[in-house]
């Protein structure tokens, strides 16, 4: 009788600790919801699992209770303390992921952000305009769509010429718009400027005319569109000797003082006589290397302005002369760099890791 007294008071102690042990659940189930750092996740921890909380009372009455109900009972508190401590893992790796935490060290190295720079064709823009504009040359800016005469008509090519094909020019129109001007074409180079400028009636011309050709060419050597740099001087008594000075003059300042010049007789329909100019190479100093071949880089075209040039532009042959060059600015910039560049359109394809470089 007193046993089963006894037997009875226990199994009431047990259903009661069961009974705690779901409420201590269910309150660090709504607790933690509130939980939003690491202190408050510690606060946590100690209400709940610490040696002062009821949660540890109810273990340290375990070893009153008979054999059986100390295995429900001590069941029940392992499946706490397991979920508990799940729950404060989970929490505390959010908490320090999403936020900087509390536990931030001011002293700690900061992670470096990178600074960007001017693009490389840019760079060479601004520095080639600063060059010229030194010794009196003014930039100027012309259409981008452009009228057959002044990129071809002005420049003494007949209509019928191939240079239309050779500067793998884009038409916008496909019938001539009008008798003189003919079609719009986008402006395959910057020579289309030399008219437009003879044409303000400014005088002397010391034009640099710096702008974006678009051609149909797109390979290894060639980018769709790539950017030209013109110069133009008309004065009275130009010579050869004006144009060479020039060339000097820009070769030393663009590629550095030991770097040399030469011209070579060639042929366009806009100059009279006309040359290629080659600057001498950098990496061998001019004694024939990889990137050179003989000891030479060619920078691009130049010539004194074809009479029929000057009478298209209103200016009298007889009284004025003058000499232009037009050259590709990505070029003369690789060729500054002195690099060894496989597909010129890496410019363009924005690869951090190529522009960076420069
Ligand atoms: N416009 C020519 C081209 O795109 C280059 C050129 C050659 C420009 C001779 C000139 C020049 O001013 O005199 O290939």
């Amino acid at each position: 009788m007193y046993c089963a007294l006894i037997q009875s008071k226990n199994k009431m102690k047990n259903n009661s600790l069961i009974q705690q042990l779901n409420k201590i659940e269910e309150d660090a189930a709504k607790s933690i919801e509130s939980v939003n750092s690491l202190e408050e996740l510690k606060q946590f921890k100690v209400k709940f699992l610490a040696r002062k909380s009821e949660f540890t009372a109810i273990l340290r009455s375990l070893k009153d209770l008979s054999k059986d109900d100390r295995k429900e009972v001590g069941q029940k508190t392992n499946e706490i303390k397991q979920k508990i401590n799940e729950s404060v893992k989970l929490l505390e790796k959010n908490i320090k992921s999403n936020s900087l935490g509390d536990e931030i060290d001011i002293t700690a190295p900061g992670v470096k952000i990178e600074e960007g720079h001017l693009h490389l064709t840019t760079q060479a823009i601004r520095e080639i305009k600063r060059i010229f504009e030194r010794i009196g040359f003014y930039t100027v800016k012309y259409p981008e769509v452009e009228w057959d005469w002044y990129a071809f008509g002005a420049l003494n090519f007949p209509s019928d010429h191939p240079a239309r094909d050779e500067w793998e020019t884009f038409f916008i129109d496909k019938e001539d718009v009008d008798p003189k001007y003919k079609k719009r074409i986008l402006t395959p180079h910057t020579s289309a400027g030399q008219v437009r400028e003879m044409e303000t009636g400014r005088m002397p011309i010391r034009m640099m005319n710096i702008s974006k050709c678009p051609r149909r060419q797109l390979d290894v050597s060639h980018v769709l569109i790539h950017y030209q740099f013109e110069g133009l001087v008309i004065d009275k008594d130009i010579t050869i000797v004006h144009l060479k000075g020039v060339l000097d003059y820009f070769v030393k300042e663009f590629f550095g003082p030991k770097r040399k010049v030469r011209i070579r007789p060639y042929h366009f329909r806009f100059t009279e006589p006309s040359f290629e100019i080659d600057v001498s190479c950098g990496s061998c100093n001019g004694k024939g290397c990889r990137l050179c071949k003989e000891g030479w880089l060619e920078i691009g075209g130049a010539g004194m302005v074809h009479p029929k040039v000057l009478e298209n532009g209103g200016i009298d042959p007889e009284v004025y002369s003058g000499f232009a060059f037009g050259w590709g600015v990505e070029r003369n910039k690789i060729m500054q760099e002195g690099i060894n560049i496989k597909d010129i359109r890496i410019i363009y394809q924005n690869d951090i890791r190529f522009l960076k470089q420069f």
